[in-house]
């Protein structure tokens, strides 16, 4: 059934849900794709998706191949939970359009691609990030839009290195942004949430604003994150205190 998957696949890296000690009912599906292999990205297109093909036609080499490591690593997740699913298509705001009964969330970098599925029976929402080591040159820059004074020094306890601080607290706000953004529907810039706590394998990022009438300044939310060599990943599952049955 993997056939033309592992044909077409660099590498595939293992057990990170549980090195990030997410939930064993959420998917976690990594996959490591070095530039300098020349991967085609066309190789990993299912045959006879139209829809998909139709998608990516226009994109360009970098962006299709981004695209469709990350699709990949949806359908994997998917087969992993006994889900038997095209490539989750995107709607027109670019979130992952996932089959019914489950919840998802994808993100890619230059080399990387990572997605997450679990069943909407027990989770409400779910937000990954992978994000590559943001450049000494370019902290400087970027970091008053990123976070606060007060937020890099609380990050700097655990993480004396500021580059390294810096893409924590990029990538866990862009998780919590992917994670709640299905549920409120509304852009938050980085200042809408603050880092408030940060230990070595998790940190809390609290709400400065509301963000929905569900959804209130001063809300808490865990994000788990783990380095692979030099990029991070961040993750959110936010499970429903008790499981929905249909
Ligand atoms: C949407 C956003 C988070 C995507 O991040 P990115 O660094 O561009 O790219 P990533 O690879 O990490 O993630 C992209 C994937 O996220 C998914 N995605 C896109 N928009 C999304 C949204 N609004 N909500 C959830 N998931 C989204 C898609 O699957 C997309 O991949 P695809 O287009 O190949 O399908 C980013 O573009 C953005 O708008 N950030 C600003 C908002 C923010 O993060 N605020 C912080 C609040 S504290």
């Amino acid at each position: 059934m993997f056939s033309w998957l592992d044909h077409a696949v660099t590498a595939w890296i293992p057990d990170l849900g549980g090195l990030l000690e997410l939930p064993t009912d959420v998917r976690l599906t990594v996959l490591a794709f070095p530039i300098t292999l020349g991967i085609q990205a066309e190789a990993w297109l299912p045959q006879g998706n139209w829809a998909l093909q139709r998608m990516v036609k226009d994109m360009g080499t970098k962006r299709r191949r981004e695209f469709l490591a990350g699709r990949l690593c949806a359908y994997r997740s998917l087969l992993a939970m006994g889900v038997i699913s095209d490539f989750p298509l995107a709607a027109r705001d670019r979130l992952p359009v996932w089959p019914s009964g489950v919840l998802g969330s994808i993100s890619h970098c230059t080399s990387i691609a990572v997605a997450m599925a679990a069943p909407t029976s027990r989770f409400y929402a779910l937000g990954v990030d992978v994000e590559s080591l943001i450049s000494p040159s370019t902290v400087a820059d970027i970091q008053r839009s990123v976070g606060s004074d007060s937020e890099l020094i609380c990050l700097a306890g655990a993480i004396p290195c500021r580059a390294r601080a810096l893409t924590l607290l990029f990538s866990a706000k862009e998780a919590l942004y992917k994670a709640l953004y299905p549920l409120v529907r509304q852009f938050k810039d980085f200042h809408a949430a603050e880092i408030v706590d940060c230990e070595t394998k998790s940190l809390v990022l609290r709400l400065t604003e509301d963000w929905s009438e569900e959804w209130r300044c001063g809300a808490c939310v865990k994000v788990q994150y783990i380095w692979l060599n030099d990029e991070v990943l961040t993750a959110i599952c936010l499970p429903y205190a008790q499981p929905i049955h249909s």
